[in-house]
This record gives structure tokens, C-alpha cells and sequence, in this order.
């Protein structure tokens, strides 16, 4: 099959597209007729920024319906939660913030909740839903966002619950109106779903299997942020080193890259995630090569032992991961490295932990986001024997912070005395400016507020406990 052909075969039809802007302007019409004033909404996303994306895309549906946002619950006339599955405790958080929602719905019967994102996706969810939440108005899952219009003007015509969760492979939906929520730093998703099957992970059971954008849509969209003064471009896929895999696009991910740092303009590439599997020396010298692209790596490893690495199905070794990080040294000096790590995998014995403490030791992360084991219904660990009480995997990650926090001490004073160039982001609570370095770290330094959404040069004067500070050279 031609590759044109192959890479459409996921894609979202134009006619379908064109349908959900008809549904679109039927919701409007039911609005206007409702409310003498402009309806608000409240979008709140939980989860990873590919989740973000897709409530970036959600906010600018809302808003061709009619909608104005809000960031305040109580004036909301509709509340979506777009919803992770990663973790337990993520999904209680929602259920918790949904059953909140009771009470405002009975004082206001016009009021819609929608839920949508990766909850929703699994059917245990769905059926608590159903039988013990019949305030919630639509439910829908992560592979008909598109159809958003649609469903609420089913259900703002019928009055009825809409439920609309379909079993697929995942599409791509191009060209979706989109409210992004920053004015200078854009997620810029280049694939979705995930083929990996990780034996701990729900992902690639509610956002279906791997597919890749066309490259000329990436490569327009990112045009396009950059033209409208973008500072800053995050590609978002599970496994971005397999991009191009599915369909067969002809381009690999560094070929993505250098294609996207030869794009004019002020502003620096980002990518997230690296799987260590499919992390090649070609994409690790092509960051080393484009100056666009932030020298700051995002490499997940999970596990220092390689019994555990083979039960999570991660598909490389503790040496194969340490190599990778040696050479990404080699040729990037300045490279920032962090990880993700899950602490208590089912079996994990303390001799194991101990492997990833030293791994952590050696690899010098500059920062790391840490997990306990999460058991997800219906994956492969899920059915594992788990004996470790999870106050004893409690006490491991304590072990593991202490042993990555000197490690982070010893970088961070190390910067001292030095320039970097950073992205002014925030104000800080204490007034401060937040500026971000292409390492991915946080230095605060005071500044005019009219710095944010531009690059400044920030000499760093102190390095304190999770925080450095500085002050501007230029
Ligand atoms: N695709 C990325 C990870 C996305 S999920 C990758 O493969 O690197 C983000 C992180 O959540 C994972 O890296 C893992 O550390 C953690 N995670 C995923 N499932 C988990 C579970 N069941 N319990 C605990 N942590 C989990
Ligand atoms: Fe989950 Fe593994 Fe896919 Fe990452 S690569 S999303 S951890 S299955
Ligand atoms: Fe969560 Fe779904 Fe992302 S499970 S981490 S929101 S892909």
C-alpha cells in the first residue's frame, strides 16, 4: 500500500469533521435559546500532557459551541474532568471529585458533567458510573473526543444519559479546534496509543495501539506555533523513539527532529516520552546535533534489576540503559537526564530495590518522578503474587528520594556561578520569576513580570534544597 494510503487509514474523515461542526452549531442554537448570557464551562484534565493536549482540544470544542471558560467550579454551567488511569489513587481522586458534584446538580438541573480520558475507558468504570452516579450526563471515552459536539447535543435535546465508550484501535482526529492553555509553550502530540504493553501499565489498554501523525502535520502545526510566537515545543508521544513505526511513515523520530529544528525562529524543541528500548545513537547525536532541541532527556528506566525489567516486559537491560546514558554524555556534556522509576514491582525483593538505588547512584538524574507499584485491573502485574506490605515499599522510596537527593544537591550546587539561558514561565509566591533552563530546571530570580514567555540570561547565586536562584545578566 502506497505510504499516503497507510497513514490515512487511521485518520478521521473530513465528512465526519464536518458533521461534528453541524452538531456544533445545533449545541450553540440549544444555548442560545437556554441562557441569555454566555454559557461557562470548566474543563479540568488529570494525568500526563498528552491528556493536556487532549483537554487543550476539548476547551476549543467547547468554546466553537458557544462556551465561555471558567476556571471557577461554582460558576460553571458545564464540568468535564478529562481522567487518568495511571495510578489507583488518580482515579479516586475523580470518583472523590465527582460525588462532590451531587449536591450542585440537584440545586441546579442545568448544570451537564461530562467525564471523559483514560477512567472512562475501562468498563469497571463505566458500570460504577452508571449504576451509582445517574447525575452524571455524559460519559465518553478516549477514542470519540472528536464526536464531543454530537454527544452533548444528543443529550441536551434528549435529556438522556449518553454513554459513548467504543472498543477501537485509536483514530486521529486533525484539524479540531484547540484552546491552548499557555500563549508560549505548546504540546505538540506526534503520536498515540501505545503497542509497549508494559506488564504494570493501563495505557496501551485505553488509548489503543501506536499511531503516528503524518510528519506534514506536525511539521505545519509546529510552523504555525512558531508564527505565532510559540517559545517553546513539547512533542508528546509514549514512545516518541518509535515514531514513524505505525503506519509506516517513511521518517524516524530524528529525522522528525532535524526537520523540526531547521524550522526559522527563537524557540527550543522538547520531547517526552523516550523509551530506553527504542532510544538509538542516531536520535541521541541528532540532539547533540539541532540547537533547537533542549539537551534535557527524559528516559524512564523503572528498574535498576534486570528480573524485574523483564517482568515489567520493558525490553532492555539495566547495562543496555546505563550504555545509552554514557553515550548521551559522551556526546551531549550538558545533558539533563531524568527518569521515571516504580519502587515495589509484585516480587521485588529489597536485594532488587537495592539494584535500582545503585543504578540511581550512577546515573546521576537530574531529577526523578517515583512510583510505587499501582496494581491496574487487568493487566499482566495485576495477577502477579505481591507479599510486600506497602508500608515496607513506603520505606524504600524514602531510601531511594535520600539517595537521589544528594545526588540532585550535588548538581544543582554545581551550577552556581554559571549563566544559563532559561524561558521565563511564572511569578513564583514570593514574587520571584520562574525561568526554566533546557535542562528542565526551575531557577527563580527577580524580574518584571513583562519577562514571561521570553528567553533571558540568569546567573545562578544560590543553590537551596529544591530550589536555585539567580539573577538577570542581560
Ligand atoms: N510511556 C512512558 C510512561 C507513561 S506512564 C514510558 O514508558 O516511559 C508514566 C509513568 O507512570 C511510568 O513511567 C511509570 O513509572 C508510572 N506507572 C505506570 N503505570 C504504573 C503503575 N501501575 N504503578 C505505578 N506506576 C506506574
Ligand atoms: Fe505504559 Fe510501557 Fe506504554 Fe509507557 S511504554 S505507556 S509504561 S505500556
Ligand atoms: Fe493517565 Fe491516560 Fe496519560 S492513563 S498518564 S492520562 S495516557
Amino acid at each position: 500500500m502506497p505510504a499516503e494510503q497507510k497513514q490515512n487509514s487511521t485518520a478521521v474523515s473530513a465528512q465526519t469533521l464536518s458533521q461534528q461542526q453541524g452538531y456544533a452549531d445545533l449545541v450553540r442554537a440549544v444555548l442560545d435559546a437556554q441562557y441569555a448570557r454566555t454559557p461557562k464551562a470548566f474543563v479540568h484534565t488529570y494525568g500526563c500532557q498528552g491528556n493536556v493536549a487532549d483537554g487543550e482540544r476539548i476547551k476549543g470544542m467547547l468554546e466553537a459551541m458557544g462556551y465561555a471558560l471558567t476556571e471557577r467550579v461554582d460558576d460553571a454551567d458545564l464540568i468535564l474532568f478529562n481522567t487518568c488511569a495511571i495510578r489507583e489513587h488518580a482515579e479516586d481522586r475523580v470518583f472523590g471529585n465527582v460525588g462532590a458534584l451531587k449536591n450542585r446538580k440537584a440545586e441546579n438541573r442545568n448544570l451537564r458533567i461530562l467525564l471523559c480520558g483514560c477512567m472512562m475507558q475501562q468498563p469497571r468504570v463505566a458500570e460504577k458510573l452508571r449504576r451509582s452516579y445517574p447525575f452524571v450526563d455524559i460519559v465518553f471515552g478516549t477514542h470519540v473526543i472528536h464526536r464531543l459536539p454530537e454527544l452533548l447535543y444528543r443529550n441536551l435535546s434528549t435529556g438522556k444519559r449518553v454513554y459513548e465508550l467504543p472498543d477501537s484501535d485509536g483514530v486521529i482526529a486533525e484539524d479540531l479546534p484547540i484552546h491552548r492553555d499557555s500563549s508560549f509553550k505548546a504540546w505538540l502530540p506526534i503520536m498515540y496509543g501505545c503497542n509497549n504493553f508494559c506488564s504494570y501499565c493501563i495505557v496501551p489498554y485505553v488509548r489503543g495501539r501506536e499511531r503516528s501523525r503524518a510528519p506534514e502535520a506536525i511539521l505545519a502545526e509546529a510552523r504555525e506555533l512558531v508564527a505565532q510566537g510559540y517559545k517553546e515545543i513539547t512533542l508528546l508521544g509514549q514512545n516518541v523513539n518509535s515514531y514513524g513505526k505505525y503506519p509506516d511513515t517513511g521518517w524516524n523520530f530524528a529525522r522528525l527532529l532535524r526537520e523540526l529544528n531547521a524550522i526559522e525562529g527563537d524557540f527550543i524543541l522538547r520531547f517526552m516520552t523516550s523509551h530506553p528500548k527504542d532510544c538509538t545513537h542516531e536520535l541521541l547525536d541528532t540532539m547533540a546535533a539541532c540547537d533547537k532541541v533542549a539537551k534535557h532527556l527524559h528516559l524512564p528506566f523503572q528498574s535498576g534489576c534486570n528480573r524485574v525489567l523483564r517482568e515489567m516486559n520493558r525490553g532492555y537491560t539495566r547495562e543496555k540503559y546505563l550504555d545509552l546514558l554514557q553515550y548521551a554524555y559522551a556526546v551531549m556534556p550538558s545533558l539533563s537526564v531524568t527518569s521515571d522509576v516504580i519502587v515495589g514491582f509484585p516480587g521485588e525483593t529489597y536485594e532488587e530495590f537495592l539494584e535500582t538505588v545503585s543504578l540511581v547512584k550512577q546515573a546521576k538524574f537530574t531529577s526523578m518522578y517515583t512510583f510505587i507499584f499501582s496494581s491496574r485491573p487487568g493487566t499482566k502485574a495485576a495477577s502477579l503474587p505481591d507479599p510486600v506490605p506497602k508500608e515496607e515499599k513506603s520505606r524504600w522510596l524514602q531510601e531511594l528520594l535520600r539517595a537521589q537527593e544528594a545526588i540532585a544537591d550535588e548538581r544543582t550546587a554545581a551550577m552556581v556561578g554559571r549563566e544559563y539561558r532559561v524561558l521565563c514561565e511564572s511569578v513564583a509566591k514570593n514574587g520571584r520569576i520562574e525561568g526554566r533552563t533546557q535542562g528542565n530546571i526551575i531557577i527563580e530570580f527577580p524580574a518584571d513580570p513583562a519577562v514571561i514567555g521570553s528567553f533571558r540570561t540568569v546567573r545562578v547565586t544560590e543553590s537551596l534544597i529544591w530550589i536555585l536562584r539567580g539573577e538577570l545578566t542581560d
